[in-house]
């Protein structure tokens, strides 16, 4: 799972110049970098040691990141910055995060879970989780807010505090959710409804991101389809790529049969278990497809749009 940052690479490099580079820094700034260096990753954070960024350079650097970057843009301002060693590093590992839209931790929880624990033990993916139980999730109510100001969404609540920003962080999603009456959760419509916020703020936020599937219900044919169908429909609307796990036997999604009895139920079902593999498997390889291609075009535009101004 992904933790608070404890190894800030970044701090490595300059403490063996004898810089303390955090005092004095915007905590925001720091956040920044913090989360950018783990990004790019300890062995190449490293290599920038023996390159020309000295103590004035890092400076000007957090002084442009700052002006040209908000939380949510700061990964493509680093590629710019960084060219091909972060692409490189990109490519190989990929963001996944989990969410659970039941209101229990019980079988969609330990479905998404798990489908995290694979993703991060077989394909060596970095993963982030949040779970709809005890969360304060409000409707969005229409009031255009984030469509006249461009700032988000007016509610403040763990949505707004927690989610967005995991949800931006990821490469792919896993979407799980109880049946209810035939097709998805409240809580998992709530989380799908609060998104035309960050999305009015930037059209482009979710471009690209691959997104899967899980429903679990009661029934043995209770509205699992129906829900699965709605996730995905939701990552087409805003500019996802959707997968399902391809024909003879998993088809839209993870598909499962709780039998009302949580994680218990749904782990029992072994057919279910099959169509989770096997999504996640096509989900992390369109992931890397995607992930592969956009760095490509990255290193196009790096060359049109690195100012001459910048970090030397
Ligand atoms: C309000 C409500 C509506 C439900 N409707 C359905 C349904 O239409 N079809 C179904 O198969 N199961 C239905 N269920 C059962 C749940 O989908 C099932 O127990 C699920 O595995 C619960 O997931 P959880 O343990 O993650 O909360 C419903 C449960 C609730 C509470």
């Amino acid at each position: 799972m992904r933790e608070p940052s404890t190894c800030p690479d970044w701090l490595i490099i300059y403490s063996e110049k004898g810089k303390n580079t955090t005092s004095g820094l915007d905590q925001h700034v720091y956040w920044i970098l913090l989360i950018a260096f783990k990004g790019i990753g300890r062995a190449n954070a490293k290599k920038f040691k023996n390159q020309s960024l000295n103590y004035s350079g890092i400076k000007l650097f957090i002084q442009k990141a700052y002006q040209h970057t908000d939380i949510f843009e700061y990964r493509r301002y680093f590629y710019l910055q960084f060219g091909g060693d972060m692409q490189e590093t990109e490519a190989k590992s990929i963001r996944i995060l989990g969410i659970s839209g039941s209101p229990r931790n019980m079988a969609t929880d330990f479905l998404v879970r798990e489908a995290l624990k694979i993703a991060e033990e077989k394909y060596g993916a970095e993963t982030d989780y949040f779970s709809s139980k005890g969360k304060r999730l409000n409707f969005c109510i229409h009031c255009d807010f984030c469509i006249r100001t461009k700032e988000g969404c007016i509610h403040k609540d763990d949505i707004s505090a927690e989610l967005y920003d995991k949800m931006i962080w990821a490469d792919a999603w896993i979407i799980g959710t109880p049946v209810y009456q035939g097709t998805l959760s409240a809580q998992t419509k709530t989380i799908m409804d609060r998104c035309r916020a960050i999305v009015a703020k930037n059209p482009k936020v979710f471009l690209n991101k691959v997104g899967m599937g899980i429903a679990d219900g009661g029934d043995r044919i209770g509205g699992q389809e129906p829900a699965i169908q709605t996730i995905l429909n939701f990552y087409v609307i805003n500019e996802m790529i959707p997968v399902g796990g391809g024909s003879f036997g998993a088809n839209l999604g993870g598909t499962f049969w709780s039998k009302d009895k949580g994680a218990e139920g749904v782990s029992e079902d072994s057919e279910g278990m099959r169509s989770l593999r096997r999504t996640l498997k096509r989900l992390v390889q369109t992931t890397k497809l995607v992930k592969k291609a956009s760095s490509g075009i990255e290193s196009e535009t790096q060359s049109l749009e690195t100012p001459k101004d910048e970090v030397k």
